[in-house]
C-alpha cells in the first residue's frame, strides 16, 4: 500500500512512550521513503478535538499501561475523538516491568473500532512512573533494537499489501479486556484511598518555576500555587520532570504500593514484546 504520512502519536507522561514511538516511526518513515508528523495528546487542549486521518496514513499509536489498561482518563480521547478512516496503525504501549495485561490489547480493540488496521504493535518497558529502580532506564538499548524490529516488520508488511487487511494483528491479552489492576495491601484489601493521592510540594526546593503546572496532563496544578493540586492520575510528569525534585508522593498506600512493586518487580528484566 502507498503510504503517504507515518504519523507519531503519543501521551507520554515520563518520556517512555514518546522515545519508543518516535523511534519506530521515524524508522518506518524512512523505510517507505514517506513524510514523518508527529502529535503529542499530552495536554488537555490537544484532547479537545477530533484527530482524524486517511487511508494514506499509518500511525503509530503509544499510551503507557496504567492498572493493566489503557489509562481510564485518556480512554474517551482515543475511543470518541481518533478516527482511523481507514489508516494502517501500529498500537504501541510502555508498561513498567510488571505486566501489561490487557492494555495492548485494548488499544488495538479501540483503534481497530475507530476506523483503523493494526497491521504491527508492541509492548515496550520503561522505567516505572512511581519508581527510579523499577524498570530504571528502560527503554534501553536492547529495547531500541526491539522497536527497530517492529519498525522493519511494520514497513515490510505495509510495502506488501496490497489491500487493507480484514482481521487486526494478534496481540497478547483477554477479549473482552479485564477489569483494572487493584494495588492491594498485605491483608490482601484494595488500598484506601489510593486513587486519592496526589503529590506533595516541598517549599523548600521549589523554585515556583510553574513547569508542573503546564506539564500536568490534567491540567490539575494551579499555575498561582503550584501545591495546589486537583484531580491526579499519578502520571508522575510533575514529579520526574521537577528541576528541583520537589514534587513527592508522600501518601501512605501509595508508598506501599511503590515499595511492593520494587520488592516484587525490580528484580527481573520484564521483555518488551512485538507482534506482526
Ligand atoms: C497510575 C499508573 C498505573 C500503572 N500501572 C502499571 C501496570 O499495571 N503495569 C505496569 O507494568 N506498569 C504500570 N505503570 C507504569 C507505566 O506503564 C510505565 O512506567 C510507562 O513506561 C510510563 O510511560 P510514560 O513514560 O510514557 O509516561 C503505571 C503507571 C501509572 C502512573
Ligand atoms: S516544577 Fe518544581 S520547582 Fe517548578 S514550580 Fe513545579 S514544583 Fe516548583
Ligand atoms: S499532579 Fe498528578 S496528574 Fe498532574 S502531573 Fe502530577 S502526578 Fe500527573
Amino acid at each position: 500500500m502507498e503510504i503517504g504520512t507515518v504519523w507519531s502519536v503519543w501521551f507520554s507522561a515520563t518520556g517512555t512512550t514518546r522515545k519508543t514511538v518516535t523511534a519506530v516511526s521515524r524508522a518506518v518513515a524512512e523505510a517507505l521513503g514517506a513524510e514523518w508528523k508527529e502529535y503529542s495528546f499530552n495536554l488537555p487542549a490537544a484532547r479537545e478535538r477530533d484527530l482524524c486521518f486517511s487511508p494514506t496514513d499509518l500511525v503509530v499509536f503509544g499510551v503507557p499501561v496504567y492498572a493493566g489498561r489503557v489509562p481510564n482518563l485518556l480512554l474517551p480521547y482515543v475511543r470518541d475523538r481518533v478516527k482511523g478512516n481507514g489508516a494502517l496503525a501500529v498500537p504501541v504501549v510502555l508498561y513498567g516491568n510488571r505486566d501489561f495485561d490487557d492494555g495492548l490489547m485494548e488499544l488495538r480493540n479501540v483503534l481497530a473500532g475507530n476506523g483503523f488496521h493494526p497491521i504491527t504493535a508492541g509492548a515496550f518497558v520503561g522505567e516505572h512512573s512511581f519508581s527510579t529502580v523499577l524498570g530504571a532506564g528502560r527503554p534501553d538499548e536492547e529495547d531500541m533494537a526491539l522497536a527497530g524490529t517492529l519498525a522493519e516488520k511494520t514497513a515490510a508488511k505495509a510495502k506488501a499489501l496490497t489491500a487493507a487487511p480484514e482481521t487486526p494483528v494478534p496481540v497478547e491479552g483477554c477479549d473482552p479486556v479485564r477489569p483494572y489492576y487493584t494495588p492491594r495491601d498485605r491483608h490482601g484489601e484494595p488500598i484506601r484511598d489510593f486513587l486519592k493521592a496526589k503529590p506533595e510540594t516541598d517549599p523548600q526546593k521549589c523554585v515556583r518555576c510553574g513547569l508542573c503546572a503546564r506539564l500536568c496532563p490534567l491540567g490539575s496544578i494551579s499555575p498561582e500555587d503550584v501545591s495546589r493540586v486537583g484531580k491526579c492520575f499519578k502520571c508522575c510528569a510533575c514529579v520526574k520532570n521537577c528541576p528541583k525534585g520537589a514534587k513527592y508522593f508522600a501518601h501512605a498506600g501509595y508508598l506501599y504500593h511503590q515499595h511492593e512493586l520494587e520488592d516484587q518487580y525490580a528484580g527481573r528484566r520484564s521483555p518488551s514484546r512485538i507482534f506482526f
